[in-house]
């Protein structure tokens, strides 16, 4: 299969490639390359890069033109940034889908039937106190413009795909992503306490830390898309699923902890005051592991020794905005 990956340059978007190359389909990449293109040396000679904007139709036509499916990454990712440019995150994370998929499904541009959307479980909310666990049908209550925008996405793409008959999306719902990747982020809860630790010898959490993330190792996920891209196209057809594992639902605390079992000198600090993040939930993942016979492999502990081995590589430059997402200004 040649697969478009909107986004491809991307924490999740470069292992989504690799893993694409493994399993022996020709992956473009698609991609503002905010963060540069490193994260994809390695398969420089492997794959066609086009760097273009998912808000262009133009820029989409051209790269979409002999493509058998799209995984759509491309986005501004997280609240923060989502707030500190809430014009580009409404062009980019809502808009776009609408352009993406009216490129797709026009006949005279070339049908692209199959297509995967990264969703977020934080399109939930907080369950506290509503819902032991959250399964995919659970009504949805987003606390964020992040979240919101990737359920005003969904919406967008199932209003398409009751449009035309031969548009197959799959969406996928992503927990909390963790662990190492080509292009690294230290924004994400797991990965900046091991960050914190390792640098400050210290993590600070606001509130009891009680709160529960369920989490997902990035390369798990790269594999997901594959396996899902893969399966036949009546399991994913229309299908919303959970990415995740149950066994990676854990509090900001636990996570805290584990990152403490391998740096023991680490200062674990509770401060006064409301977590800025509320959510609060614990995904069930059974329908992705019943249907589709997919099984996330690493665990929070793998994710965190992983990321404290890369961090003693003396040939990154941590401070760089390149690893935190809220820091970039997009335009
Ligand atoms: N990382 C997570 O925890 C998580 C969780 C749930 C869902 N997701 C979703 O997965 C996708 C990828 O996230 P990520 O963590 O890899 O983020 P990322 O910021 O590393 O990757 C996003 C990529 O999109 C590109 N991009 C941004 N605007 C673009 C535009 N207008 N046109 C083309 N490319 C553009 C960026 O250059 C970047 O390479 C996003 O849609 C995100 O919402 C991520």
């Amino acid at each position: 299969m040649r697969v478009l990956v909107t986004g491809g340059a991307g924490y999740i978007g470069c292992l989504t490639v690799e893993e694409l190359l493994k399993a022996g389909h020709e992956p473009v990449v698609f991609d503002t390359l905010n963060w540069g293109g490193e994260g994809l040396e390695e398969h420089m000679d492997k794959i066609k890069l086009i760097e273009g904007d998912v808000r262009s139709s133009k820029d989409l036509i051209y790269a979409l033109e002999g493509v058998d499916s799209v995984v759509h990454l491309a986005g501004i990712v997280g609240e923060p940034a989502c707030k500190n440019n809430y014009k580009a995150h409404f062009t980019i994370n809502i808009e776009s889908t609408r352009t993406l998929l009216d490129c797709m499904t026009d006949p005279n541009i070339g049908i692209v039937k199959d297509f995967i959307f990264l969703s977020s479980c934080s399109v939930y909310g907080n369950v506290k106190g509503l819902y032991n666990e959250v399964t995919e049908m659970t009504p949805t209550s987003p606390l964020s413009l992040y979240a919101d925008a990737k359920l005003q996405a969904e919406n967008i793409i199932n209003e398409y795909a009751a449009k035309f008959p031969h548009f197959h999306p799959t969406i996928l719902r992503l927990t909390t992503v963790f662990g190492w990747s080509p292009r690294p982020r230290l924004d994400l809860v797991t990965n900046l306490f091991a960050y914190r630790a390792w640098k400050e010898g210290k993590i600070s959490i606001f509130g009891d830390g009680m709160q529960y993330r369920s989490l997902i190792h990035v390369h798990d996920v790269a594999k997901a898309v594959v396996h899902t891209l893969e399966a036949p196209r009546f399991l994913r057809d229309r299908k919303v699923y959970h990415l995740g594992e149950e066994a990676n639902n854990r509090t900001v605390r636990d996570i805290a902890m584990i990152v403490k079992q391998y740096m023991p000198e680490t200062d674990v600090e509770f401060l006064e005051g409301e977590p800025t993040d509320k959510r609060d939930y614990k995904i069930n993942c059974q329908r992705i592991k019943n249907i589709l016979g997919w099984k996330a492999q690493y665990t929070v502990e793998d994710g965190i020794k992983q990321m404290l081995e890369k961090l003693e590589e003396n040939d990154w430059d941590w401070e760089s905005f390149k690893y935190r997402n809220n820091q970039y200004a997009y335009v």
